[in-house]
């Protein structure tokens, strides 16, 4: 199959990168003309693990290649996928102005039928503004009165990966969703992924759209539950650790998404929780659930900053060690991570910053000013007051914390996404404070 994708971000790019995998040729397409050039030559703009093997094996095969121009991508392709940034507006509004852009002018470039395809997170509705703009912009001769001559149709297919594995997400889905309003286009849709043998839910484009909304608000909800939870334990003495895993042995419940922590970030669970909020407010529904999940996330961040400046008294010329810098491990993406507002505060109430992370460094230097960038965990530790665990990299279990100890000015960890052995970190002689371990 000839296929487009429109947007060569995160999601553009894995979704092309892995439909070339599984056998069609695709061509992926930006406004970003250097970043097509560095795609070109087989370099890639992000750290996602595997990606860049894979990508290589495409392009060797001749099944991958890239473009910035939508008219050139259009016409050589039965299938156009829409991979496009949707930021939030100032009212938490998502954005959909390149959704808007792209889709008329891929209307203007159409010349016979067409499958689009919205890959990326809209509000349900947005599927049918997306007919609407292909319409209006359709070439004269494709239209006689009201009558529109060409075929084609708007489809949704949200895309569930994760950043950190989303070639292995991409290649094993626990589902494909496909949202259709015509056969040909859902016929369509299973040829394209007919090589993966995935669990395939067909359904209407406004319940596809609501799947997506709905699968992150839940995450996102499922986050902040045990992240309640965990502020209820450090009052009563509890342990959020062993209460996730008595909650998640219960098949009902499950154990994953219950890690407490300092709250979701990221460039989706913010940005869609916010979205799903403005869509109910415009629907006429109060989706007030969702607005204490986001009040939740934000009030955990400034609890686990209070507990770090109740810990170390005046933060004024302390100089505070800050391991992981990406909103999750294994990727490099720094957009919405918790160690900006985190840093920022440190700074704000006049405390030296130095950091490190394993994969993000070059997104720090552009992002963070004024904190020194460390090369390794070990030099980011040493002299400081205090170390704080922002992002729970593998790696870091596997520091010597003797070393760690002996090199800083207070033997003091504040592990804001509870991955260490506290017990062990005890023992050693630090001050170790976790998330809901039970602080009496
Ligand atoms: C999320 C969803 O998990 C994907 O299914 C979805 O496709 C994607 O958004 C998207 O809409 O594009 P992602 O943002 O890459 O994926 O990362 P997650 O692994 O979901 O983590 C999101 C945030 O929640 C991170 O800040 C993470 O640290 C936090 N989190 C996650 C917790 O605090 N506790 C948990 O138990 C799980």
């Amino acid at each position: 199959m000839n296929i487009a994708i429109v947007g060569s971000g995160y999601v553009g790019l894995v979704t092309g990168v892995c439909l070339s995998h599984i056998g069609h040729h695709v061509i992926c397409v930006d406004n970003n003309p250097d970043k097509i050039k560095s795609l070109r030559k087989g370099e890639i703009p992000i750290y996602e693990p595997g990606l860049e093997e894979l990508m290589h094996a495409c392009m060797k095969k001749k099944r991958l290649t890239f473009t910035t121009s939508i008219k050139d991508a259009c016409q050589k392709s039965l299938v156009i996928f829409l991979a496009l940034p949707t930021p939030p507006r100032a009212n938490g509004d998502a954005d959909l102005t390149y959704i808007e852009n792209v889709s008329r002018e891929i209307a203007l470039h159409m010349d016979s039928y067409k499958l689009i395809v919205e890959k990326s997170t809209v509000p349900a509705q947005t599927g049918k503004k997306i007919i609407r703009t292909i319409q209006l912009n359709l070439p004269k001769k494709f239209k006689k009165g009201n009558k529109i001559l060409l075929d084609f149709d708007v489809a949704s297919n949200p895309e569930f990966l994760k950043e950190g594995s989303a070639v292995s997400d991409f290649m094993n889905p626990d589902r494909v969703v496909f949202g259709v309003e015509s056969k040909k286009a859902e016929k369509i849709l299973r040829e394209i992924y007919q090589p993966l043998k995935a669990k395939i839910l067909v359904t209407n484009t406004a319940s596809s759209e609501m799947i997506k909304h709905a699968s992150n608000s839940f995450l996102a909800t499922k986050i902040s539950f045990i992240n309640a939870v965990a502020q209820m334990c450090d009052m009563v003495g509890a342990d959020v650790l062993k209460v996730a895993e008595g909650m998640g042995l219960d098949k009902r419940i499950g154990r994953q998404f219950l890690d407490a922590g300092i709250g979701y970030g990221g460039s989706c669970f913010p940005k869609d929780v916010d979205s799903f909020i403005r869509l109910s407010e415009k629907s006429g529904y109060d989706f007030s659930l969702l607005k204490e999940v986001r009040r939740i996330n934000e009030k955990q961040l400034d609890s686990f900053l209070h507990l770090v400046e109740e810990k170390l008294w005046n933060l004024k010329d302390k100089t505070i060690g800050v391991w992981g810098l990406a909103f999750k491990p294994n990727t490099d993406d720094m957009r919405n991570a918790a160690s900006l507002e985190i840093i920022a505060k440190l700074k704000a109430d006049g405390a030296k910053v130095k950091a490190y992370d394993p994969k993000s460094m070059a997104n720090a230097a552009s992002m963070l000013k004024g904190v020194t960038l460390c090369d390794d965990p070990y030099s980011a530790a040493e002299d400081t007051d205090a170390l704080l665990i922002v992002t729970e990299w593998p790696e870091f279990k596997d520091v010597n914390f003797i070393q760690v100890r002996d090199s800083m000015r207070q033997a003091v960890i504040f592990d804001g996404r509870n991955m260490l052995d506290a017990d062990q970190l005890k023992k050693l002689g630090f001050d170790y404070f976790g998330i809901g371990r039970g602080r009496l």
